[in-house]
């Protein structure tokens, strides 16, 4: 598999090192961007340090623990999204993205995400899946709560940003939750509901029906590589 189809627009690309030049393309236009919430992702300055970060992931076993990769939104890198976590010992996942200043404002996350958790329910034996932003990250925390997932709790100063330690608003939802449900998806947003569930392969007959549910009915979809 080289790549996620998520949609007619956005395709999730699984990296390899023919990625540096643009990989490193992205991080120079979107530093200060990234700078604010994922400082380790905006910490690689030189091509030298971009390609090491991008060695250390496309080994054999970053690529196996993880779903997801690079983002492409009609056409252009707009950067990634990545659930870890897969082959646990718990069967736990967590989510991970970022998108260029530019492409925010267009559901790419919320719907790359979506997809990734139907391939981890689905396909790859993931249990639980977890989403942590910023405390005063609205917008991170908002796809967390676009997909339905369940507001656990803070992690108390659990991240050091912008020079101080920050507390982290946990959501997970599990397999059999009943959360992330396609409902949800269209309460929360109608932009979301015009837009994403229009191209959704999920059915749109039973809109309560549970992503585990979907997940199965998804799994042979013969839209990726
Ligand atoms: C976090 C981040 C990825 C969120 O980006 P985003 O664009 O807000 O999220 P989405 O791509 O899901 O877009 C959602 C927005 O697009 C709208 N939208 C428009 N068309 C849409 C469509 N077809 N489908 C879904 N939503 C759509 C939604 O209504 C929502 O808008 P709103 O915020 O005005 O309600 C981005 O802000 C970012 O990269 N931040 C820096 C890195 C970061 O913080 N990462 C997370 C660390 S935990």
């Amino acid at each position: 598999m080289s790549q996620i189809r998520v949609d007619d627009e956005i395709i999730v690309r699984i990296p390899t090192m023919y990625y540096e030049e643009p990989y490193f393309e992205w991080v120079q236009a979107n530093r200060d961007h990234l700078a604010k919430w994922l400082p380790f992702a905006a910490a690689a300055k030189t091509r030298a340090e971009v390609r090491m970060w991008l060695e250390r992931r496309t080994s054999p076993e970053e690529l196996e623990s993880r779903i997801g990769g690079l983002i492409y939104w009609q056409g252009e890198l707009v950067e990634a999204a990545n659930l870890k976590g897969v082959g646990s010992s718990d069967n736990a996942g967590e989510l991970g993205f970022s998108l260029s200043e530019s492409a925010q404002g267009n559901g790419i996350a919320t719907r790359v995400c979506w997809k990734l958790i139907d391939i981890a329910f689905a396909e790859k034996d993931i249990h639980r899946v977890m989403i942590r932003g910023a405390r005063e990250n609205h917008r991170s925390r908002a796809i967390a709560e676009r997909l339905g997932f369940t507001f656990e709790g803070f992690q108390r100063e659990a991240a050091f940003l912008q020079g101080e330690y920050q507390d982290l608003a946990v959501y997970p939802c599990w397999r059999r939750s009943g959360q992330c449900s396609q409902r949800n998806l269209a309460s929360c947003s109608p932009r979301l509901t015009r837009g994403f569930l229009a191209q959704s392969s999920f059915p749109k007959t039973n809109s309560v029906r549970r992503l585990h549910d979907f997940s199965f009915s998804a799994s042979s979809d013969s839209s990726r590589d």
